[in-house]
């Protein structure tokens, strides 16, 4: 029998396609989502994609506990994938109860309900707990530094959750992967990014901008100590990170764990400055993109990147896509989005 896999904030950017990576390698997934961040179209285009027009669909919020409750009891989940949180840095710093409140409560519901389960759990940290680094690449024994917003503190106490969970309660077992930068959208266009207003994040304000729902980009410094002084960072296609998602849960379902907690790096191990990124969407694509240089956006980090190797070796996962593709199908979404 297929092992079944629960996706909480599965109707969202990564868990939609991390659902579509989990069907057609064979698992049942269950999406569980509250849709405060998003709306149908995601899941629409999953069930599309996947021809699963019965994709079991629970809309439900992970803070309670009564309902998460219910859902583990109602179903064997053999793995659950934790996406549902506050996403949003600059929200974070303005808001902090209530990213605490969001993104922990609901973390610890589910990690009570994995315990008394014995569902093996997969966190979706992030590259933001290393903060600025003194040693490029970051492995995982990089070390960690203090969060500088709300949003990255919940990752760490997450992460912390977690490895303190797994060591106290025999059977529990769980992987955390700490992604670098997600970008592009499912080759298919069916699934992609959907941001509220404003994009915060680069590419989504590319696209925006190409399609001229934008002014004009602003590229946040260009006077940083980096080969053309603008921030460097390891772009990750959302495909291929979506796959890593499923070589960890079958390393935690078919018993490959070499510890009870582990963790890896989701990245290409190659930087990419601003610029370098704004130049291969242009040439790629074939638009023009205005820009401006802009002040250094508070916060922001000079450089970052993955050393994803033990993910290459352990989890049997790597980043195949080029940027080119990824930027491609980044475009390809945000025209479909105009079309609709
Ligand atoms: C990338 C680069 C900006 C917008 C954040 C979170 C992280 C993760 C992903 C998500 C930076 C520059 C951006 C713009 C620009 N979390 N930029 N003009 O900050 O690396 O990571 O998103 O949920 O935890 O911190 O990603 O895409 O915002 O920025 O010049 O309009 O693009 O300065 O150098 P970031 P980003």
């Amino acid at each position: 029998m297929a092992k079944c896999v629960l996706v909480s904030g599965g109707a969202g950017f990564i868990g939609s396609h991390v659902t579509v990576e989990l069907i057609q390698a064979g698992y049942d997934v269950i999406v569980a989502d509250d849709m405060s961040n998003c709306d149908l179209t995601c899941f629409e285009g999953v069930k599309k994609i996947t021809g699963r027009e019965d994709l079991p669909f629970v809309k439900m919020n992970f803070c309670e506990e009564e309902s998460v409750n219910a859902l583990f009891n109602d179903h064997q989940i053999d793995a659950v994938i934790h996406f549902a949180a506050f996403k949003a840095v600059g929200e974070s710093v303005a808001e902090p109860l209530k990213y605490y409140g969001n993104n922990l409560v609901s973390f610890m519901n589910v990690l009570q309900a994995a315990r008394i389960k014995g569902s093996a759990v997969l966190f979706s940290s992030s590259a933001t707990v290393y903060g600025e680094p003194d040693i490029l690449p970051v492995t995982e024994r990089s070390p960690r530094q203090s969060a500088t917003s709300p949003y990255g503190n919940t990752k760490q106490i997450c992460e912390d959750m977690l490895r303190d969970s797994v060591k106290a309660y025999d059977g529990l077992r769980g992987i955390a992967l700490r992604y670098f930068n997600p970008i592009g959208a499912h080759p298919s266009a069916l699934i992609g990014e959907l941001p509220r207003g404003v994009p915060n994040n680069l590419v989504p304000f590319i696209t925006q901008t190409a399609i001229g729902k934008r002014e004009c980009l602003s590229i946040f410094g260009n006077d940083y100590p980096t080969p053309d002084g603008t921030c460097q960072r390891d772009y990750i296609d959302i495909v291929d990170l979506a796959k890593a998602h499923v070589c960890a849960v079958s390393r935690m379902l078919d018993g490959k764990m070499k510890e009870d907690y582990e963790i890896f790096n989701i990245g290409t191990g190659k930087p990419l400055s601003v610029l370098e990124l704004v130049n291969a969407f242009q040439k790629v694509n074939g638009v023009r993109l205005n820009y401006r240089f802009a002040p250094r956006r508070s916060g922001d980090v000079t450089a970052i990147w993955a050393d994803p190797s033990l993910a290459n070796r352990e989890l049997g996962w790597k980043a195949e896509r080029s940027i080119e593709e990824t930027l491609a199908a980044a475009w390809a979404w945000e025209q479909k989005l105009a079309n609709k």
